[in-house]
């Protein structure tokens, strides 16, 4: 991808960068990495219903200091569906004065003016999908620490270019796949990675489908005029990079909060959102997070529709990765009988995390029916009742390898562009090569890895 200042600068931009000099010419300043004595400066970018979970998790860090809150929405009742609560960088500024006791957060409605901010030393990316790698690059460039919301990307070339950015940045990146710093998520992992279930003979994975996943939020489709919530630059920020194809139509179903993610505008379905997650056990468990499938096979999906409707993803599917070593994994959506989770079928033994990774049987499946020891975990993991966010904030201290790195991210929500793209060609079957990061004898397939960017924005690292 190629860099055009003016066209970035052109895309909704009320104001030049100003004190980033290094920023359009391929530089990039210096992370910074206080000593404990000092506390991380944090900008919040997206004020929505997971920056529920998130800044909740950072204001309980005493080494953290959420320095403003940025969101094209400064306020609106009822936005975030995080049981109807509000959403809007004004919500969550007066949550981080309270628990601070002051007014000193700031508020950003631009999301430039926070990785342009020297005092920023890190943000945290909580915005919908499609502006992820924009933001997230950015804001390495100007040397700011990132932890950025799963699923990391909407197309494989922007996790490229990200992991490119971060390699090349050295700041500390932690991607917001959680599941990675629970204790039952890394037994399970661990179970099937260091040998205690034998030789792994297949792995089966179910996440949920197309309307199965929208949990009660709007299925509207009727235009209506934009909310008044959001002011025109407010709109514009917020279909950044995405394709308008009416300019001036809201539609519930899509626009609203959360419901984004079911059409592919904005990001990829139900096998990127939750594919995020058990993509990246599936992943780790079978060693093969810094890689991936060398091929998907059996692909059939169905249930979905035009993207000017809600859901423009597969709602129902089912298809095999095959790895290297001839592991296959088997994934469909949820259906009864069928429940979400990773089952690893060993020769030893199977693990299982249907039924949640918190339910206190989950490892009975295992057959020596124990809990490991903390000495038979040789995964990482983050330090003693260290949440996901915590271990972000020790990496930025340490200056050391921390639990989901870019890397791990891109390559777990690759696994599930592969599938994505794998329907969008209308394939059964797809190679891959994992090394060189590309489909094998299928260019309609290779065409479709970098996701075009409109309102002139485009991607450098
Ligand atoms: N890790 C998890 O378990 C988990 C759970 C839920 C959501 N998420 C992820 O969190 C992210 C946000 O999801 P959500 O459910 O909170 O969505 P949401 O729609 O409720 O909130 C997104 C917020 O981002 C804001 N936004 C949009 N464009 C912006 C911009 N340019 N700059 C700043 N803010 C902008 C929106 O106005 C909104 O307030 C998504 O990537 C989602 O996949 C992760």
């Amino acid at each position: 991808m190629s860099l055009s200042r003016r066209a970035f600068l052109g895309a909704a931009a009320p104001f030049a960068l100003g004190g980033c000099r290094n920023l359009f010419a391929g530089g990039y300043a210096a992370p910074r990495r206080p000593p404990v004595s000092e506390r991380i400066n944090l900008g919040i970018i997206g004020c929505g219903t997971q920056a529920y979970g998130n800044v909740g998790q950072f204001l309980q860090d005493p080494r953290v200091q959420i320095v403003v809150t940025c969101d094209p929405v400064l306020e609106a009742p009822g936005y975030s569906y995080k049981a109807h609560l509000p959403g809007g960088r004004l919500v969550f500024k007066r949550q981080v004065d309270e628990k601070y006791g002051n007014a000193s957060c700031r508020m950003e409605e631009d999301w430039r003016r926070v990785v342009d901010d020297p005092t920023v030393d890190a943000v945290a990316i909580i915005t919908p999908d499609h502006w992820h790698a924009l933001i997230a690059i950015e804001a390495m460039k100007h040397g700011k620490h990132v932890y950025c919301q799963k699923p990391l990307t909407v197309g494989i070339a922007e996790g490229q270019a990200m992991v490119r950015a971060a390699k090349k940045s050295g700041v500390t990146f932690q991607v917001g796949n959680q599941g990675r710093s629970n204790s039952a998520h890394r037994v399970a992992a661990e179970l099937a990675i260091n040998g205690y279930l034998g030789a792994i003979k297949s792995v089966h994975v179910a996440i949920p489908g197309g309307s199965g996943g929208k949990w009660g939020h709007g299925l509207e489709t009727a235009r209506r005029t934009i909310p008044p919530y959001f002011t025109k630059e407010a709109w514009a920020l917020w279909q950044g990079p995405a394709a308008h194809w009416e300019d001036d139509a809201f539609i519930p179903g899509i626009h609203e909060p959360m419901c984004w993610r079911w059409n592919r505008r904005y990001g990829g379905g139900m096998i990127t959102d939750f594919g995020a997650h058990e993509f990246d056990l599936m992943q780790q468990g079978l060693g093969m997070d810094r890689s991936g499938p060398v091929a998907i096979e059996n692909f059939t999906a169905a249930d979905w529709q035009d993207d000017r409707n809600v859901f423009s993803w597969a709602g129902s599917f089912d298809f095999d990765f095959v790895y290297a070593n001839g592991v296959r994994v088997h994934v469909t959506n949820m259906k009864p009988g069928v429940g979400r989770g990773v089952t690893f079928v060993g020769e030893k033994g199977t693990v299982s995390t249907v039924g949640g990774l918190q339910r206190p049987d989950y490892l009975r499946k295992w057959n020596e029916k124990r809990d490991l020891k903390d000495s038979e975990i040789h995964l990482y993991r983050p330090k003693d009742g260290h949440s996901h966010e915590m271990d972000f904030i020790d990496g930025i201290y340490e200056n050391r390898p921390i639990c989901t790195d870019c890397e791990i991210g891109h390559r777990t929500i690759s696994a599930a562009h592969i599938a994505n793209i794998c329907e969008r060609v209308g394939a059964k079957t797809l190679k891959w090569d994992p090394v060189a990061e590309r489909f094998v004898g299928n260019e309609a397939a290779n065409a479709l890895l970098e996701v075009p960017y409109s309102n002139g924005y485009t991607l450098a690292v």
